[in-house]
């Protein structure tokens, strides 16, 4: 385990968690939407009542951070309310770099979907995780996964989801498949992007300060 605590995200830390995401995430659609609207992206995560935000910190540096929520239809829901202050935080990368509308559109189509069923309490998303590219493979990342899996079950979620693309990305769908999650389904989120569909049941999840499984 490496040095250091997991925390919840603050207000005053999301300038770090936006650099961090610039780093992890280099290239990567949301990044290219800007730093502004990355910042307006994480600020909704913060705002949501049912976020599940942590960060990985070593003195006043954060290492990484990982970011989701409870019930993700609410949280679309929520992000969804936010969507004009969104598109103005991307206006100016949008115009700069139109082939990004694509993508964009499909997102707002793919959030407006799960925004419209039914709730979903005991189901939570962990939407990203990042770490300092100097810091990764020193266990932050699996750390942060182990905490934010714990967290959400104890905010009552029986159930993680999360999706990573499935080409070209081997080490993370690794990394996802060691620490236990699932591969249940693959859809093209795009024509040409595949995507992997992970969960994760919360039953026996390591505990991280214990270092042992938890029951049911
Ligand atoms: C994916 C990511 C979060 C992993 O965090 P990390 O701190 O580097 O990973 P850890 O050091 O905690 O590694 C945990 C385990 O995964 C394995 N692993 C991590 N990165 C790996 C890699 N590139 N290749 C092979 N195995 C890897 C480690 O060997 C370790 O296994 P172990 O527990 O058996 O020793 C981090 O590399 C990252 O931010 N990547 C860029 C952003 C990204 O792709 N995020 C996920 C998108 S959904």
């Amino acid at each position: 385990m490496p040095p250091g605590l997991i925390r919840a995200v603050r207000a005053n830390d999301l300038s770090q968690v936006v650099a961090i995401h610039q780093q992890a995430f280099r290239g990567f659609h949301m990044t290219l939407l800007g730093p502004r609207f990355l910042r307006g992206y994480y600020r909704a995560v913060l705002d949501y009542p049912a976020a599940i935000f942590l960060a990985a910190t070593e003195g006043s540096q954060m290492r990484g951070f990982v970011a989701g929520f409870v019930n993700p239809p609410r949280f679309y829901a929520h992000l969804r309310s936010r969507k004009r202050s969104l598109a103005l935080a991307a206006a100016t990368h949008l115009c700069l770099r139109p082939h990004l509308w694509r993508r964009t559109l499909s997102s707002m189509r793919r959030a407006q979907t799960l925004a419209d069923t039914d709730d979903q309490p005991y189901l939570a998303e962990l939407a990203s995780i990042g770490v300092s590219p100097t810091a990764q493979g020193r266990g932050v990342g699996k750390q942060l996964t182990l905490a934010f899996l714990e967290t959400a079950r104890q905010q009552r979620a029986t159930e993680v989801l999360l999706t990573t693309d499935a080409h070209n990305n081997d080490a993370v769908n690794r990394f996802y498949q060691n620490l236990g999650f699932q591969c249940v389904r693959q859809f093209w989120i795009t024509p040409d992007r595949l995507m992997n569909e992970y969960r994760i049941a919360l039953t026996g999840v390591q505990s991280v300060r214990e270092g042992t499984p938890h029951d049911a």
